[in-house]
């Protein structure tokens, strides 16, 4: 798909989202805690949160940073209008992590869970975060590698050829940008995270009331038949265990210091 067009279909997608994400979006925010974790604990005073979503992690970055500036950006208007109203205390600007509307040395910390895996180029995310921040500054970022809701893939595959999970990056391919962009790593990781539902419906609805939809090519155009779901939601079956119906994240993990 067009570079422009599909940041414009995933801008409105999330942006639709805005009012109900934070209800359903548990796996994302069990994630900002662990990303949280990660941070550094060095003297900060000026933090962005890049793909800041409805700003859940703002207060959590305020705790960890009380005498920071925090700034949320994201690409999405209407994540951005929502983030304003729930956090009025932050700062907000729209912006896009493969082109950021900031000065060269402006953040001591970046700070971003899941959301760089909505971008065609991930070198080029790292090495605008790289000019935005300080020298001795850090980028502690998470996001999404191939393997990523394999189950519901495997299951689709069985019922049509349609593309029904978007594509991400191998995490080699991730991992081999990580390690050659101009940052120090501190941390890297990739691992399986594994979000339980009770049935399909909820898996599959929890995607869509974040606003993660599919948005590749290859996705179908028109209405799946209702033969077609029930076919595939008998083959997600076949992966339940005692703890519920799985939808596996492969999560890259890493915190980057630029060097002084
Ligand atoms: C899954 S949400 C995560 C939100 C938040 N970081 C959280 O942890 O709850 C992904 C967010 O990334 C934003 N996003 C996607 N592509 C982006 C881009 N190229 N630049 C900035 N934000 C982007 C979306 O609009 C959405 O708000």
């Amino acid at each position: 798909m067009h570079d422009v067009i599909a940041k414009q279909a995933v801008a409105h997608s999330f942006s639709q989202a805005a009012k109900d994400y934070d209800k359903f979006a548990h796996f994302q925010h069990e994630l900002a805690q662990q990303l949280i974790d990660l941070c550094p604990d060095t003297h900060t005073s000026a933090v962005l949160d890049l793909g800041c979503g409805t700003g859940y992690c703002l207060p959590l970055l305020k705790q960890q940073y009380a005498q920071a500036d925090i700034t949320g950006a994201d690409l999405a208007p209407g994540m951005l209008n929502w983030a304003k109203q729930q956090h009025p205390d932050f700062l907000f600007v729209q912006g896009d992590a493969e082109n950021l509307p900031f000065e060269e040395h402006q953040f001591d910390l970046i700070f971003s869970n899941l959301a760089v895996q909505w971008c065609a180029d991930f070198s080029k995310v790292l090495s605008e975060a790289y000019h935005a921040l300080k020298p001795g500054g850090h980028l502690v970022l998470s996001t999404l590698a191939d393997g990523t809701l394999n189950e519901i893939e495997r299951a689709w595959q069985s019922v049509d050829t349609h593309q029904h999970v978007n594509e991400f990056e191998a995490e080699a391919f991730l991992s081999e940008c990580v390690k050659q962009s101009d940052f120090n790593v501190e941390y890297l990781d990739v691992s399986t995270h594994i979000d339980y539902h009770p049935d399909v419906r909820s898996l599959t609805d929890s995607l869509k009331r974040i606003g993660a939809h599919n948005i590749t090519g290859g996705r179908a155009k028109g209405l799946t038949s209702p033969r077609a779901i029930k076919q595939f939601m008998q083959a997600m079956e076949s992966f339940r265990s005692d703890l519920g119906l799985p939808g596996s994240y492969r999560v890259l993990s890493c915190r980057l210091v630029k060097p002084i």
